[in-house]
């Protein structure tokens, strides 16, 4: 059994790019390719931010999609800023409910999955206000047209919960590159989901340093890191989300887990085997499987064969929880540390602000605005 958490995710070939590569993902996989490779050269380069909305606990989608990456960039050796982006749960709904106690378990959930305070900066943007401050030069950089287009917002507007549109929602994509730009971060780990966001922050890179840049650039166009791992489905068989009760919590027990799993979708084609493209249900349990062992999907199927859905539940289980012992162990530790947890913010607040306000200060004097 595998637990260690900064093993390299299993090399899957790439899937094929659309034809018309709208949102330019094929240029972003072959550019990941060749950022891997920097990365493994001289991570020192590197400056990462990424970081999550306090909506609730972190599941088993977040972990192989994005989670895991972080720690393994981390633990490479590259300079990391998560931020806790408290403001963006406003694009969707009303209020931001329980955000103390949702703050706090994102904190619970890096620190148990191996993200180290001293080395990596972790804040909420709500805290900053000098990351703040660049939100209003760089709206003055986007046209309202290049907001409205953006496809993953439109898709957002589509699920929202509100009766109407809010202006932060329109904008919160140019509020992300303020997260991103404040601390100059020129790597931005994401899911195809967030390309257009990243797009529109190097817009918003380019467009201020040639408005406002005298020689030097002010800021870095920073580069999307792909994630090359494949979609884990919820255990309903659509995306696994928070809200629609099918996803495994990082932080969930073991009994949580084995009664969600045993609740799994499956199908009536008794023999397990391994075909995302026809079996979805069963092809996503199989792969949750086989990434927690550390193994070839393929071979996990085979060896399940005609054990049956009864048998596949129980080798998930088991190598679920697992796999998430040790992050639970440690992430129920630091549960009973409250001024420890709260502490880490503040620290990562303080340097956040150190941070941003050098920036903010470059941004008023390339504009003339430094009285
Ligand atoms: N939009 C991201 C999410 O919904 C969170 C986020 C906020 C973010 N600011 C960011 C991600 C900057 C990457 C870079 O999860």
């Amino acid at each position: 059994m595998n637990t260690s958490l900064d093993v390299e995710q299993p090399v899957r070939p790439a899937r094929l790019p659309p034809p018309s590569d709208l949102l330019g993902v094929s240029t972003a996989q072959r550019r990941t390719a060749s950022l891997e490779e920097s990365i493994r050269r001289d991570p020192g380069r590197f400056r990462v931010l990424t970081g999550d909305r306090p909506t609730g606990l972190l599941h088993l989608g977040h972990y192989f999609g994005t989670l895991h990456n972080r720690v393994r960039l981390q633990n490479l050796g590259v300079e990391m800023f998560l931020v806790i982006a408290d403001y963006q749960v406003l694009t969707d709904r009303d209020v931001a409910d329980h955000l103390t106690e949702h703050v706090e378990g994102l904190i619970l959930d890096y620190l148990a999955i191996g993200i180290d305070p001293g080395r990596s900066t972790i804040f909420a943007h709500s805290a900053i206000p000098a990351l703040n401050q660049l939100l209003l030069p760089f709206l003055s950089l986007v046209s309202v047209a290049e907001l409205s287009r953006n496809p993953t917002v439109k898709d957002e507007i589509a699920h929202s919960r509100q009766s109407s549109v809010s202006g932060l929602m329109f904008t919160y994509p140019a509020h992300q590159a303020a997260d991103i730009l404040f601390c100059k971060a020129n790597l931005v780990p994401v899911g195809q989901d967030q390309l257009p966001h990243l797009e529109l922050t190097r817009t918003i890179a380019r467009r201020f340093n040639d408005r406002y840049g005298t020689g030097a650039a002010v800021f870095p166009e920073p580069d999307a890191l792909l994630s090359t791992a494949p979609l884990l489905l919820g255990t309903d068989g659509t995306k696994m989300s928070k809200s629609r009760g099918n996803a495994i919590a990082l932080a969930a027990s073991a009994d949580e887990t084995a009664k969600l799993i045993r609740g799994a979708k499956t199908d009536a084609d008794r023999h397990i085997t391994y075909d995302p493209a026809t079996r979805a249900e069963v092809s996503s349990l199989v792969l949750l499987a086989a990434l927690c062992l550390n193994r070839d999907p393929r071979l996990v199927a085979e060896d399940i064969g005609a054990g049956g859905a009864a048998a596949l539940k129980r080798t998930v289980t088991e190598a679920v929880n697992e796999y998430l012992a040790p992050i639970r162990k440690r992430r129920a530790r630091y549960a009973q540390e409250r001024a420890y947890i709260q502490q880490v913010l503040r620290d990562g607040i303080e340097r956040a602000n150190t941070v941003a306000e050098t920036t903010l200060k470059e941004v008023r004097t390339a504009m003339n605005a430094l009285y």
